[in-house]
């Protein structure tokens, strides 16, 4: 069998990363987060594209370092081509693109949210692969899906959300709470500290298998202005309790749905993916599922939760095997469907 070199580059929000995966194995991880937009309250775009061009060389050039691999090993180039912003998209596009040029080797297109859910494919030690067909649930700052995943490249969104993504959800709630961009990541801290049942929240009425969460993220903000108008320190006083009974309203919203698709389909193979299946309430409801509802779960690394290039690197090397390759001539996507 022939051994194959995959640099893959992922650039669709603020995160810039390369990635070289040996065959289905990550040999290098690199991720630059920017921190710029924590002081604005979320993603510039334009401030996004203009670090990722700062970024994208030492980036690329760290990921070849520590997997001891010269670019001209290289089988193939892979990158994400959509969905996300596009400026920042066409930093990653652009340099793939003439890489491979340089290269002469072939270009591979990757969709984002495709490797969100084939992370799971990536061979790690003691992992388990899910078998198809499966369940995902991607769950992100852009993107709240359930898709049923017939094979690699044969998914069908059953559904998804109206308005905002989870990951939203959670970085409002934050910001409500007064705590800093992203603030998923706070919630998930404080929450581990605090009761989930202490304040309770409404769930939304939405039909079938899709979602919403502006009318959660109204209440929190309503509930919120009414205690602190009765007691100024109502935040700082119950900041843990907030934040539990946030997540456990999210996570029982996420819940409600994906035991209407397994009703539905029969299936109890169930992956996560995306940045908010790096949240520990999240993660530790789907291992007990495993028990109360003997469902199957995969729950990736955290590495391969949030955004990443080696998500990006395991399509690759899928679709290389296929020989499905990319023209020069290929576009960034902003939009880009599953
Ligand atoms: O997949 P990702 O890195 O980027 C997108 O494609 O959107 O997801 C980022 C999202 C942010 O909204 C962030 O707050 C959320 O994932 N997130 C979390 C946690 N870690 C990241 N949300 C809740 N709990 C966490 N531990
Ligand atoms: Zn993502």
């Amino acid at each position: 069998d022939q051994t194959i070199y995959i640099l893959a580059i992922e650039s669709s929000c603020d995160d810039t990363s390369a990635a070289v995966l040996c065959n289905n194995r990550t040999l290098s991880n690199v991720v630059a987060s920017q921190k710029i937009h924590e002081e604005y309250g979320g993603v510039v775009p334009e401030l996004a594209s203009r670090a990722h061009q700062q970024n994208i060389v030492p980036v690329v050039h760290q990921a070849l370092t520590k997997a001891n691999i010269d670019k001209k090993q290289l089988s193939a180039i892979a990158f994400t081509r959509g969905p996300g912003l596009m400026g920042s998209l066409l930093v990653g596009t652009s340099f793939a693109k003439s890489l491979a040029l340089g290269l002469k080797i072939p270009l591979i297109e990757v969709n984002h949210m495709q490797a969100h859910i084939l992370a799971h494919f990536i061979e790690e030690e003691n992992s388990s692969q899910p078998s198809f067909p499966f369940l995902a649930l991607t769950i992100s700052g852009g993107h709240t899906q359930i898709v049923l995943v017939k094979d690699f490249f044969d998914m069908e969104i059953l559904g998804e959300t109206l308005d905002d993504a989870v990951g939203e959800a959670f970085d409002k709630s934050a910001k409500i709470l007064g705590l800093p961009y992203p603030g998923g990541p706070l919630i998930d801290k404080h929450a581990q500290l605090g009761n989930p049942k202490a304040f309770p929240f409404p769930k939304p009425k939405v039909d079938e298998l899709n979602f919403s969460f502006s009318g959660l993220k109204t209440s929190i903000l309503y509930f919120i202005q009414k205690e602190v108008k009765k007691n100024p320190n109502f935040i700082e006083q119950n900041l843990n309790d907030v934040c539990a009974s946030i997540q456990y309203t999210i996570i029982n919203i996420l819940m409600d749905k994906l035991k209407l698709a397994v009703k539905q389909t029969g299936i109890k193979e169930i992956a996560i993916g995306g940045g908010v299946s790096a949240n520990s309430g999240i993660r530790k409801t789907l291992l007990e599922a495993e028990k109360k509802l003997s469902w199957k779960t995969y729950v990736p690394k955290f590495e391969y939760c949030t955004d990443n290039a080696a998500m990006i690197g395991i399509v690759g090397y899928l679709k290389y095997k296929n020989n499905d390759f990319a023209n020069q001539d290929i576009n960034a996507q902003a939009r880009y469907k599953i």
